[in-house]
C-alpha cells in the first residue's frame, strides 16, 4: 500500500490556493472537495518564490495553514518540495541557475522546470527546502507521500554542465583512450587528447535540430550524463527529505510516460512509487495510453503505481484542446487502475485565472459552483472509489508475454543518420503492443535488466542496442522453452553505437539462427509482401511491410514468409528458429496490422498464451489480481454499447454487487469490473 493511513484508491489532485487570497475561496474549496469525495490534494509544486522570499528567509506559515485546513477536513496533503521552478531573485542573483538551451543560448529568468541541474546555486537550495519542508513535515499527520519537485525534464548545455560532463565520462573511461575507442573518434578526425577538448554536443557542436547526432558515442553519452544529471537532483532531496522522514512515508516525482529525455528504468529505482502524469488526446490510440500505463508499471518489476496527474476535462497545451466526453474522464480513470494505478489525482483541483492554465481544466472551473458537469462526474467517480475502498489495492498484473522497451536503446536508434529517417522507436513498439491489445492478451512492458523467466513470450521490436550480457539472457531463455521475437535493425551496436562486427543481427545471431546481409529503406509510402510460404495459424496468403527492409539468409531458422517484390522477392522476410525448448523469431521488415494480430495470435497459441475474452472492437480488457481473487476489467470506449459474452463463467460486478453471467449490455463508455466467483 502507497500509505495505509489511507487506505483506498486515493483521489484528488493539484491545487494551488496560494494563486488566491481568499478565505472565501479556500472555504469554497474544501466545501466542494467535500461533495467530490476528494481525500488528496498535492501542495506546494510551484511555490518556491512564496516560500523563500529572498537568501536567508524561508516563510511556510502559508503552507501550515493549507494543510491543516484541508486535514482538518479528512483530506490528506501530497506534499512536494517547490523546486520546479527557481525564484526570480535566484536567477538575477546567481545567473547559474540558469539553463544554456540546445542552440546554445542563455536563457533567462521565465517559465518553469528551467534549473541546470549542475548548477551549484540550484542543487544547493533545492536539498536545502527540501530539508527545512521534512523538518517541518517530517511528523504532519496530514503528509502521506512527498513529491519531488515536478516533471523532471530537458537538457542544459551550459559550461557547469559541460565541465561535469568531462568529470562523468572520466569515471566512466578510465582514460581518454578508452573514451577515443568506445566512440570511434578516429572518424572524422575526433581524436581527443585532453578531456577539456570534449564539448556538449549540442547544435554548436555535433547535433542537428532533428535530433540526429554525427557522433553517436557523445550523444547518447550526453543523454545518459543529463538524464543522471537530474536524478542526482532528484536524489539530493530524496536524502534531504529522507534524513527526518520515516521510511513508511514514501517519496516519488511525478514522471511522464514514454517521455523521451530520461531513462526511467534508472529513475525508478530511486523512487519509492511510480507516479506519472497521463495527458491522451482526443485522437491518442487507447492502446497507446494503455501501453504507457504498462509501461510506467512495468518501471518497478509490476508494482502498483501513482495516477499523479490527469485532466477532469481538456488540457491547455495541445493545439486543440478537446474536452473529455461524457463518461470518458471516468473511463479513462478505470483503464489506468485496470493497469496498476492505485491513485486517481488531477490536475487542476481550481482553475487559475491568469497565466497559461487558466484554460485548462479543472474540478472546480472559472464559473466557481459544482453544477457543472465536470464535477459531477468527478463526484460520481469519487462515490465510486469510496465504495471500492481497498478491494483493489496492491492488486498485481499478471501478464505471461513481456515487450522489451528501453530508452538507450531509443536514444541510439533515433540519434542514428539511417537508414530511415521514418524510423520510430515508440511507434514500432506500439503496433506490437497494438497487436496484443486488440487480441486481449495482457501485456508487461519491461526493461533489459527484467528477468525474462516468469514470461512465455518475450518481445523486443528493434532492439538495435545490444548491452552486455542481453544476447546470452535471451539464449538462456529461449532454450528453456521460451518464445523470443525480434525485428528488422536489431543486434546492430553494443553500448557505444559501435557495430557489432560478423553480420547482423549480430549476438542475436545464433538465437536467430539467420544474418542479415543488407537493409534496404523506402519510402514509408512504398510497400513489399509477406508472403507466406504455407499457412501457419492464423496466417496465410499475403500481407503488407514497409519502412526497412532486411535482406536475411537463414542459417538453421526455417523461412516461414518471403518477399513478394523487388530484387529480393524470395528472400526470407518471417523466419523461426527451434533453439533448445523454445523458438526465436524474426520479422525483417515493419508489417502492417493485419499481420501483427494473425502473427502475435499464432505466436501466443503455440506458446500456450490465452486471451482474458473475447470482446467486440473497442473494448479493452485488462486484469488485476489480489489474494487469489481476479478483477476483470471490461472498458468499452465504443460510443455505442456492446454486447460482452462471458462465456461459461460467473462474476460479480463489483461496482453494483450483482451476480452475472452470459450476456452483458455493456452500454457506451461504460465499465465493468468483474470478480471471478
Ligand atoms: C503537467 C504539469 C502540471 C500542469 C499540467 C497541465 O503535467 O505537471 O503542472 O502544467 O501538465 O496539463
Ligand atoms: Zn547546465
Amino acid at each position: 500500500m502507497i500509505n495505509d493511513k489511507l487506505p483506498k484508491i486515493w483521489h484528488g489532485g493539484d491545487y494551488n490556493p496560494e494563486q488566491w487570497d481568499s478565505k472565501e475561496i479556500w472555504d469554497e474549496d474544501v466545501r466542494m472537495f467535500k461533495l467530490a469525495g476528494i481525500d488528496v490534494a498535492t501542495l506546494n509544486v510551484f511555490s518556491w518564490a512564496l516560500n523563500q522570499p529572498n537568501e536567508d528567509t524561508y516563510n511556510f506559515d502559508w503552507l501550515d495553514d493549507k494543510i491543516n485546513r484541508l486535514y482538518e477536513n479528512g483530506i490528506y496533503t501530497c506534499l512536494a518540495t517547490s523546486t520546479a521552478a527557481h525564484p526570480a531573485w535566484m536567477a538575477k542573483k546567481y545567473p547559474d541557475v540558469l539553463r544554456v538551451d540546445f542552440y546554445g543560448r542563455k536563457r533567462k529568468f521565465g517559465s518553469r522546470h528551467n534549473s541546470c541541474p549542475n548548477s551549484p546555486t540550484y542543487r544547493e537550495y533545492s536539498e536545502r527546502i527540501a530539508e527545512k519542508l521534512a523538518e517541518r513535515y517530517k511528523d504532519h499527520p496530514a503528509v502521506l507521500i512527498w513529491h519531488v519537485s515536478n516533471e523532471y525534464g530537458g537538457y542544459c548545455y551550459c559550461d557547469n554542465c559541460q565541465d561535469a560532463f568531462r568529470g562523468w565520462l572520466s569515471d566512466k573511461y578510465g582514460t581518454i583512450e578508452k573514451l577515443n575507442k568506445a566512440w570511434n573518434t578516429g572518424f572524422w578526425g575526433h581524436t581527443f587528447y585532453e578531456w577539456d577538448e570534449i564539448v556538449a554536443p549540442n547544435m554548436l557542436s555535433e547535433e542537428r535540430e532533428d535530433n540526429v547526432s554525427d557522433f553517436q558515442g557523445i550523444s547518447l553519452d550526453y543523454r545518459r550524463f543529463q538524464s543522471d544529471s537530474l536524478l542526482d537532483c532528484y536524489k539530493l532531496e530524496y536524502k534531504a527529505i529522507r534524513k527526518h522522514v520515516p521510511t513508511n512515508i514514501p517519496i516519488t516525482t511525478n514522471l511522464m510516460g514514454t517521455y523521451p529525455m530520461l531513462d526511467y528504468f534508472k529513475w525508478a529505482k530511486e523512487m519509492d512509487v511510480v507516479s506519472w502524469d497521463n495527458y491522451p488526446a482526443i485522437d491518442t490510440p487507447y492502446s497507446y495510453t494503455a501501453m504507457t500505463h504498462d509501461l510506467m508499471r512495468g518501471l518497478k518489476g509490476g508494482q502498483p503505481f501513482m495516477l499523479m496527474e490527469q485532466t477532469p476535462s481538456q488540457q491547455n497545451w495541445q493545439p486543440y484542446n478537446s474536452l473529455k466526453r461524457p463518461g470518458v474522464m471516468r473511463l479513462w480513470s478505470y483503464q489506468a487502475i485496470g493497469r496498476g494505478a492505485d491513485t486517481i489525482l488531477y490536475f487542476q483541483l481550481r482553475r487559475s485565472v491568469g497565466a497559461c492554465e487558466k484554460y485548462h481544466g479543472a474540478v472546480i472551473e472559472h464559473v466557481g459552483h459544482e453544477n457543472t458537469r465536470v464535477f459531477n462526474e468527478v463526484a460520481q467517480l469519487g462515490r465510486e472509489l469510496n465504495q471500492l475502498s481497498d478491494t483493489l489495492l496492491d492488486a498485481r498484473v499478471n501478464a505471461k508475454v513481456a515487450i522489451v522497451f528501453d530508452w538507450e536503446n531509443r536514444w541510439a536508434t533515433e540519434l542514428s543518420s539511417g537508414p530511415s529517417v521514418s524510423l520510430d522507436y515508440v511507434n514500432e513498439v506500439h503496433k506490437y503492443y497494438d497487436a496484443l491489445y486488440k487480441l486481449n492478451v495482457q501485456v508487461d512492458m519491461i526493461g533489459v535488466e527484467e528477468d525474462l523467466n516468469k514470461y512465455d513470450v518475450v518481445i523486443a521490436p528493434v532492439l538495435y542496442m545490444v548491452k552486455e550480457g542481453y544476447a546470452a539472457k535471451v539464449e538462456k531463455f529461449v532454450e528453456n522453452g521460451g518464445t523470443f521475437l525480434t525485428t528488422f535493425f536489431s543486434g546492430i551496436v553494443n553500448e557505444t553505437d559501435i557495430v557489432t562486427l560478423g553480420g547482423y543481427p549480430g549476438e542475436l545471431r545464433n538465437v536467430l539462427g539467420i544474418w542479415a546481409e543488407e537493409i534496404d529503406a523506402l519510402h514509408p509510402d512504398e510497400t513489399n509482401q509477406i508472403v507466406m510460404n504455407e499457412v501457419r495459424g492464423k496466417m496465410s496468403g499475403k500481407y503488407s511491410c514497409n519502412l526497412l527492409f532486411d535482406l536475411i539468409h537463414t542459417e538453421g531458422a526455417e523461412a516461414v514468409a518471403e518477399y513478394g517484390s523487388d530484387f529480393y522477392k524470395g528472400m526470407p522476410v518471417l523466419t523461426v528458429n527451434e533453439f533448445g525448448q523454445g523458438k526465436a523469431w524474426y520479422i525483417a521488415s515493419s508489417p502492417d496490422a493485419e499481420f501483427l494480430v494473425d502473427f502475435l495470435k499464432t505466436v501466443c497459441d503455440e506458446a500456450g498464451v490465452k486471451p482474458l475474452l473475447a470482446v467486440p472492437d473497442g473494448v479493452e480488457t485488462t486484469e488485476r489480481v489480489k489474494d487469489g481473487q481476479n478483477y476483470l476489467f471490461v472498458l468499452n470506449h465504443n460510443n455505442e454499447e456492446v454486447t460482452i459474452e462471458l462465456q461459461d463463467s460467473a462474476y460479480k460486478e463489483v461496482l453494483t454487487d450483482e451476480q452475472v453471467s452470459g450476456n452483458l449490455v455493456l452500454k457506451e463508455k461504460g465499465v465493468l469490473i468483474l470478480a471471478k466467483v
